[in-house]
């Protein structure tokens, strides 16, 4: 990975009524990264992205951005730190309109200077939102939706966006369309972590990879090595 580390976590570990979701996870992505943490339904990914971006405490361990230590900060000053998310199930706001949800990602510090280039970057990428500018977000279709997520995340001007399973509930065309959208913002220079159950589409997108399971990290390296190791193959690819 490249030397210049954006996001930094060491040891981390979440417990729910004592109970752990996560024992001790460390890992890293570089600048302009897109690396992919891949596990099985109950590992521990959306824990992951949750306790990163302060909606679930950690009971131990530290999580750094640019070096600085935000594993004790609010979910809105790690927003403002440049970490966004796109979180399991879009948790858009069904009551109002598209252009409203766009606005409200929109509406921190770090996005405020320059809303209008942003909003309309988002509509150049996703022509269906500008069409649906005044719809009400709830009555989006499933994929529409996960545009609406995935625009509300960019609005904020993210250094890096966590992508908690974009594809699910999605047809596979229509999977294959979000991960097109998730490469092109990487292209774009925006950092990405994508959390998944896919593991085979997420291994032919990212460089890096993490085989999380039970809520450590079992296995990590590049993404071409993981799909050619047997112990996935066979747990993950069906092969
Ligand atoms: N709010 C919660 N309260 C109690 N247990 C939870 C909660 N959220 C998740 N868990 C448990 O933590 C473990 C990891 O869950 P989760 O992070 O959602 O995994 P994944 O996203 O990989 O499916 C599971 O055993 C799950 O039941
Ligand atoms: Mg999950």
């Amino acid at each position: 990975m490249p030397d210049d580390a954006l996001l930094e976590i060491d040891d981390l570990c979440v417990a729910y009524d004592g109970s752990n979701a996560l024992n001790g996870v460390s890992l890293r992505i570089g600048k302009g990264e897109l690396i992919c943490v891949v596990g099985a339904n109950g590992a521990g990914k959306t824990s992951l992205i949750r306790s990163i971006s302060g909606i679930v405490p950690s009971s131990r361990g530290s999580v750094r951005i640019n070096g600085v230590e935000i594993s004790r900060r609010p979910p809105w000053d790690i927003c403002e730190m440049g970490i966004a998310q796109v979180a399991e199930g879009r948790q858009i706001f069904s009551a109002l309109s598209v252009e409203d949800n766009l606005l409200i990602g929109g509406s921190l510090k770090r996005a405020r200077h320059d809303l209008a280039n942003t909003l309309d970057s988002v509509y150049q990428l996703f022509g269906r939102l500008r069409e649906r500018r005044d719809q009400l977000a709830g009555t989006l279709s499933g994929g529409e939706q996960q545009m609406l997520a995935i625009g509300r995340a960019i609005m904020s001007k993210p250094e890096i966006v966590m992508f908690d399973e974009p594809s699910i509930g999605l047809s596979p065309a229509l999977t294959d369309v979000m991960f097109g959208v998730v490469k092109s913002l990487n292209e774009q220079g925006i950092t990405v972590l994508l959390v998944e159950q896919n593991v085979a589409k997420s291994l032919a997108l990212s460089s890096r990879g993490y085989v999380l399971e039970n809520g450590s990290v079992v296995l990590h390296g590049s993404s071409r090595d993981l799909v050619e190791n047997p112990d996935v193959q066979r747990a993950y690819l069906g092969l």
